[in-house]
């Protein structure tokens, strides 16, 4: 196994810096600022002329996602990125982030290693000034993302911007920790990405248990893995017939997090390191999309670190059942009768509808075992959600309107669309089985709600929410914040909506 060409090479940051000072005193190789469509005709001083000129011929006037760099003669700050936020009127926190995040590639493409924001400029009369600066400092940190770990050929090639400098003459303690809020959520979006777009021979269980163990050790984290014969033991034999047809030995990982603090709050994330469908095998188109099918168990762990870093005020714990779906001589089949660890029997339709095998023995056991106040399960869980909602909302379904509350207010603030779908027991109908407790798939009808309807006969009656996000993943060109590659979704919502718990 070629397991130290990604292991040792860690996530990259960007060194995040504040300086207090005009727009005139600032130095720095390359400045952003932002203009309105408004501000345009009145430029700040130092930048009046190069901008009038700009804006007189036409090539610059402020309008959203538009950018124009210029060469000032000014030796300290020999750039500067004009970035248009369109009108005034229509500028929320989502607008800046979105011109953020295209702004940051455009400003790694010039090959700066060092630039700096001016953060007055990015600030509108119904914004605040911190909120900005999360948002910026997220935005350039996820929009610039492009670590490339296989290549091994011109390295030196590779841009990347190693800092950032916020400028503003009214610095307060506030806006240097809000900040650094944003610079942990998107290294956590990012580690995320990097764990999900990761090839699954090498982001296998056994390199999550890894992962799990470096942030248990840096964050002074419990952590406990489960090894297959553990397992067994334990009785979770539901994600144990997932198991059974891979060389690759499976690890049930739990983490846990913040235990002094009274509500408990757990996060489950789907963890198929690789799904081939197993013997219900999936054709051959676009099966090496599903390395990223332990997208679910990365959210997990990106999010554990970052409660750990931000000292969210809440008990978190965390479970990744991890395991490769392959076909094999000892592979569970379709037809198969398995016992769940709720003791539930299980009748297997298709070997393909894995993610709810190993989930519903996650759910029960985190339900079982800590009692959380509520549970969250993260999981590429069905094509029928990417063919409902595409690439731009995460689908979820919830068996609490308070969860679904907290879920949309997360989502209202952190910009990650998210939509409630139904979990009406109508649905169960399609899951009677004639030889077990039920059955794990119901057709293809509403395919999506049914593995939904599946998974809420395992959270003995806790309150929870589960969140499919099968059409989430994958973003196909550069988009605002999101480069190429995986999205790390799911994970601002779930900060954000772990920061404001108690
Ligand atoms: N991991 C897939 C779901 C998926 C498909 C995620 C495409 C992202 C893109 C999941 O394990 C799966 O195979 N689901 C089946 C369920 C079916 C057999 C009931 C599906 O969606 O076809
Ligand atoms: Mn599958
Ligand atoms: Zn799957």
């Amino acid at each position: 196994m070629e397991k130290n060409i990604y292991s040792n090479v860690s996530l990259k940051t960007m060194k995040l810096d504040f300086k207090k000072t005009s727009l005139e005193e600032s130095q720095t190789a390359l400045m952003v600022v932002g203009f309105t469509e408004e501000n345009v005709t009145s430029p700040p001083a130092p930048l009046r002329r190069a901008v009038e000129n700009l804006a007189n011929l036409g090539d610059f006037k402020g309008e959203k996602g538009t950018s124009s760099l210029i060469y000032t003669e000014n030796n300290e700050t020999p750039r500067v990125l004009l970035v248009g936020i369109g009108k005034e009127s229509e500028i929320d926190l989502e607008t800046i982030r979105r011109v953020a995040g295209s702004a940051s590639r455009v400003v790694r493409d010039t090959g700066v290693k060092k630039a700096g924001i001016y953060l007055p400029s990015f600030t509108t009369s119904s914004l605040k000034q911190h909120d900005v600066a999360e948002a910026l400092v997220q935005a350039f940190i996820m929009g610039s993302y492009n670590e490339t770990y296989y290549k091994t050929k011109e390295l030196e090639k590779i841009k990347r911007i190693e800092e950032i400098t916020l400028f503003d003459p009214n610095y307060y303690k506030t806006l240097e920790q809000r900040a650094n809020t944003g610079k942990v959520i998107a290294e956590a979006v990012n580690y995320c990405r990097k764990l999900a777009w990761g090839p699954g021979n090498i982001v296998t269980p056994t390199m999550l248990a890894e992962e799990a163990n470096r942030i248990g050790k840096d964050q002074n984290l419990k952590v406990t893995v489960f090894d297959r014969e553990k397992a067994q033991e334990v009785g979770l034999h539901s994600f144990l017939a997932v198991a059974r047809g891979t060389e690759e030995p499976p690890k049930f990982i739990i983490m846990e997090y913040g235990a002094e603090h009274k509500e408990t709050v757990a996060l489950i994330g789907k963890g198929i390191t690789f799904d081939t469908g197993g013997i219900s095998l999936k054709s051959r188109d676009e099966m090496s999309s599903m390395k990223a099918d332990m997208t679910g168990g990365a959210v997990v762990l990106a999010v554990m670190e970052a409660a750990s870093k931000l000292s969210l005020p809440v008990h978190l714990v965390g479970i990744i059942p991890a395991t490769d779906n392959m076909p094999d001589g000892k592979a569970y089949h379709p037809g198969d009768v398995v016992k769940s660890y709720s003791g539930q029997t299980i009748e297997v339709i298709s070997t393909d509808a894995e993610g709810r095998m190993i989930l519903n023995d996650a759910l029960s056991y985190a339900a079982k075992n800590y009692q959380p106040k509520a549970m969250f399960d993260f999981a590429t869980l069905t094509g029928a959600m990417h063919v409902a909602l595409g690439d731009h909302a995460i689908g979820y379904f919830t068996n609490q309107d308070w969860v679904s509350e907290k879920l949309e207010q997360a989502s209202e603030k952190s910009g990650e669309k998210i939509w409630r779908m139904p979990l009406w027991e109508e649905y169960d109908e399609q899951l009677q089985s004639d030889v077990a407790d039920i059955k794990h798939t119901g057709g293809r009808p509403a395919g999506a709600i049914t593995a939904a309807r599946f998974l809420s006969k395992f959270v003995m009656e806790t309150p929870w929410a589960h969140l499919d996000i099968a059409g989430h993943p994958e973003q196909k060109t550069d988009k605002d914040y999101n480069p190429k590659g995986s999205k790390g979704p799911a994970v601002r919502l779930i900060i954000e909506m772990l920061k404001n718990w108690s």
